[in-house]
């Protein structure tokens, strides 16, 4: 047997070896991002460096990064999707390019040394071209040198072979993707054909060097940048012959599930599937509730599909007979196998226990009325199927799901006219945030940051230097900043706090960044985050002033100078529970 683990470490030394610095994995719920509930993909927290920033791990960077993406959650089940997997990554930031990248992510799969698979079980494809940009005819010549057949270089299209903007605008680019023949080795095609779903993608190794602006243009980038992501779970699959399900660290899951159920996971395709869906979505949950930003369920954002998905693994536990609650015994199992990779997820184990036995509580009686109910009904319409959510705390995807099963239409439309109705779900619908988008670097949310800054610094001067950022979330229409604070902010304090910003945003400070080693940082005062991940790398941390006002700890982007600003003006403080308080600011135009 192949360990994940082993794969992982590979993975890392390897690129170690190539020149990259190992960076620990993001949390699952991005930082100023509100475009995107998850992270997607290994690049997701690296845009700003993409984009040109500076990283303190240097040039090329290489991780094990924790992903949810819930798009594909009706294929879970299959040998190969699951909803929360861990991609490796490697990253060039101007630095290498093409010829590097697939030459090493070559080498990595197919030498000796490393994880030694046979090159014939291998297929790629590359960008065919179109009036974006050209046929990628280097990527082509370059696994034709290493021994690739013609005849296994696919050249397909941008639905293919593109990788991002994940939201409408972003980082972009045309990319190469490797497969392995997962059928019978005797029965292996000559040519390559993506539609076979035996040919299981393992890699992908995108080019990013355009950026798609608002109109649909694709603009080049200032720096040409490599963005990979290798799937550890599928390729663990793949080098031990079986679906990701039956790998080492989902063993003492899926043991736990027949334990629980009294079934064998083998026992019939209903059990296999069911087995391997309440596995995924465990793991998902526990991930999400485990993470250092780690969220609640509720019925919005990123609590309302950690909700959806606890739900579904509780109805599939119920029916391959599971009597009792059993979703902390299963994730207690996730979080035993991996909590040496991601120590989060012991130091959260209490929430993460007390957080799905709640739910668990909750959900479990109100199930079996709501499937009693759902037995007698003869069709389901909108108002049916709010009912089930108000009354039984159905997600509307359950109500789908069981509508499927017994055969009944569902008209979506219908759905979603009277579940607009419900205030919070048609939020959580309406902001598009399902969806997945990549951080905004635009204009404004890049004023927003440069404020945040000066806001953390004001509030310091006016309530004391025991002011700490507890939280931050921007969008391009306002900035929200948590920070600790025991009392309710008096209107003169507020009043205070916003004129020192707006009298900084006056004087048109200059900004820029220097990296610095953290003992420099603290010497020079630099206030924010210095658990902040980049903190930890190398011996750098990048560190931005505001004229002599604000020294602050920080990823940027920033405006250059405070003028660009214009204004701004504090529209509520409030708390946000006990010593927490949020201020919402807003630009002035
Ligand atoms: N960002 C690329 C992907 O997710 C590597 O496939």
């Amino acid at each position: 047997m192949v360990w994940a683990s082993e794969i992982r470490n590979k993975y890392l030394e390897f690129f170690k070896s190539k020149g990259h610095t190992i960076v620990p994995s993001a949390s699952l719920i991005p930082e100023n991002d509100p475009t995107v509930l998850f992270t997607t993909a290994g690049m997701h927290p690296l845009v700003p460096y993409l984009l040109g920033e500076v990283h303190p791990g240097g040039s090329r960077v290489t991780s094990a990064q924790k992903c949810i993406r819930t798009g594909d959650i009706d294929e879970v089940g299959d040998p190969t999707h699951l909803t929360f997997f861990e991609m490796m990554g490697n990253w060039s930031f101007g630095d290498y390019f093409k010829k590097e990248a697939i030459q090493w992510s070559f080498e990595f799969l197919t030498s000796k040394e490393w994880l030694h698979m046979d090159k014939n079980m291998l297929a790629v494809s590359v960008f065919a071209g179109d009036q974006d940009a050209p046929f990628d005819g280097e990527a082509f010549e370059i696994w034709k040198s290493l021994g690739i057949s013609e005849k296994r270089i696919a050249k397909l299209p941008k639905k293919n072979n593109w990788w991002g903007p994940a939201g409408e605008t972003g980082p972009c680019g045309p990319d190469t993707e490797m497969f392995y023949w997962t059928g019978d080795p005797n029965e292996i095609p000559e040519s390559f054909n993506d539609d076979n779903p035996l040919w299981v993608e393992i890699w992908n190794d995108v080019f990013m060097q355009y950026f798609k602006d608002k109109d649909g243009n694709f603009e080049p980038l200032k720096q040409r940048n490599v963005d990979t992501g290798m799937g550890l779970e599928r390729t663990t699959a793949i080098l031990n012959g079986v679906s990701v399900y039956e790998i080492d660290t989902f063993k003492p899951i899926i043991e736990r599930i027949e334990a629980l159920s009294g079934k064998q996971y083998k026992e019939s395709e209903e059990v296999i599937k069911a087995m391997r869906i309440i596995a995924d979505h465990v793991r998902a949950a526990t991930f999400i509730l485990g993470d250092s930003r780690g969220v609640t369920p509720s019925n919005v954002g990123q609590g309302y599909v950690l909700r959806r998905i606890i739900r579904r693994a509780i109805r599939y536990g119920k029916l391959i007979g599971i009597k009792d609650s059993f979703m902390t015994n299963l994730a207690d199992a996730v979080i035993e196998t991996f909590k040496n990779v991601y120590p989060e997820l012991e130091k959260n184990h209490e929430t993460v226990i007390r957080e799905l036995s709640a739910e668990e509580k909750k959900f479990s009686v109100a199930l079996d009325k709501g499937l009693k109910e759902f037995s007698r009904l003869t069709h389901v319409d909108g108002k049916v199927a709010f009912d089930l959510y108000q009354s039984y705390g159905f997600p509307i995807e359950l109500t789908e799901e069981l509508s499927k099963e017994r055969g009944f239409t569902v008209d979506k439309e219908l759905f979603a006219a009277e579940f607009k109705k419900h205030q919070d779900l048609s939020r959580t619908a309406s902001a598009g945030t399902f969806k997945g988008g990549l951080a905004d670097n635009s204009e404004e949310v890049t004023k927003y940051h440069t404020t945040t800054h000066l806001l953390h610094q004001a509030l310091r001067d006016v309530l004391g230097p025991y002011v700490e950022q507890k939280g931050s979330n921007i969008t391009a229409e306002r900035l929200r900043f948590d920070f600790s604070h025991s009392a309710k902010m008096t209107p003169e304090e507020l009043a205070r706090v916003e004129a020192i910003v707006n009298e900084n945003i006056k004087k048109d400070l200059p900004v820029h960044f220097e990296m610095l080693t953290v003992d420099e940082a603290k010497a020079r005062g630099a206030i924010g985050l210095f658990e902040d991940k980049y903190a930890k790398l190398g011996n750098k941390v990048k560190v931005y002033f505001i004229g002599d006002y604000s020294t602050e700890i920080c990823g940027g982007p920033h405006v250059e100078h405070t003028g660009q600003i214009g204004g701004i003006k504090i529209q509520k403080e409030e708390a946000v529970s006990a010593g927490v308080r949020r201020i919402r600011a807003v630009l002035q135009k």
